[in-house]
């Protein structure tokens, strides 16, 4: 069995404060100490340098939610990946799928902004998952194959290596309707399998595959046992500093 570490990532999405981002860092610091995972905290362009300064000697990472797909330039409003680097990102989600749906990005996009991060070597961690519609009628593996294949096109064996992939289903995100452990490992297995056919397996062994979609401390450790769920993206959870920190302290 290759061995892949659990990444536990929290998406802020458009919350919090300065203030609160000080205290949920330092409070989160302690837990991280207990930790059997690799902590994440995916917060707003404006928050990454408090996040990181308090961050700062632990292991908890810092990362942004999104970044632009041009490395400078009269680009009004946009924020570089050079820029949320050297605010103290080291790691950006990329094509979230509120980013696909309410801003129009789509994988060619999502393909410029994954090789402009890994250029300056912070990781991507690629969003993909398909709608509800789109499993009903039995499309959700194609939606996905196409998002993979798409999104990482041109990239070497390391850098697929390197990053991080997150299947979140649409209909899962935001609307307390998680998936089953058994319909998340099946399709993060697949999606595996479509990594090895074009990358190979020791690609495929190395990449780390996470779950996102209404994850809580109800149902996180279930999904954390599954052999190709290597760790959680998690929204509305990781506002709440005791959610969050009974997550992290899971023991799986
Ligand atoms: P949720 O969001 O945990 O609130 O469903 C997950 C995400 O959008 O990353």
């Amino acid at each position: 069995m290759p061995h892949r570490p659990k990444v536990i990532i929290g998406n802020w999405k458009m919350n919090k404060t300065i203030a609160e981002t000080k205290s949920f860092v330092a409070g989160l610091a302690l837990a991280a100490k207990e930790s059997a995972f690799q902590i994440g905290l995916a917060v707003p362009f404006t928050m990454i340098d408090t996040a990181a300064k308090t961050a700062e000697g632990t292991v908890i990472r810092i990362g942004a939610q999104n970044v632009a797909d041009r490395d400078e330039g009269p680009y009004t409003g946009e924020v570089s990946p050079k820029m949320i680097q050297d605010a103290g990102a080291s790691f950006a989600l990329i094509g979230h799928s509120e980013r696909r749906r309410y801003f129009r990005e789509d994988d060619a996009i999502v393909n410029r902004k994954i090789k402009g991060v890994l250029k300056i070597g912070v990781q991507p961690v690629c969003c993909i998952g398909e709608t509800q519609e789109e499993r009903q009628s039995g499309q959700a593996y194609s939606i996905l194959k196409r998002q993979l294949l798409h999104g990482l096109d041109g990239l070497e064996k390391e850098d697929v290596a390197s990053l991080i992939i997150a299947y979140e289903p649409v209909w899962a995100i935001g609307s307390h309707q998680v998936a089953t452990p058994e319909i998340a490992q099946e399709t993060h297995a697949f999606c595996r399998s479509v990594i090895k056919e074009k990358w190979g397996q020791q690609v495929a062994d190395r990449l780390v595959i996470q779950y996102g979609g209404s994850v809580n401390p109800m149902n996180a450790a279930a999904l954390l046992a599954e052999p190709d769920i290597d760790g959680l993206l998690i929204g509305n959870a990781s506002l709440s500093l005791e959610a969050f920190t009974n997550i992290v302290l899971l023991h799986v």
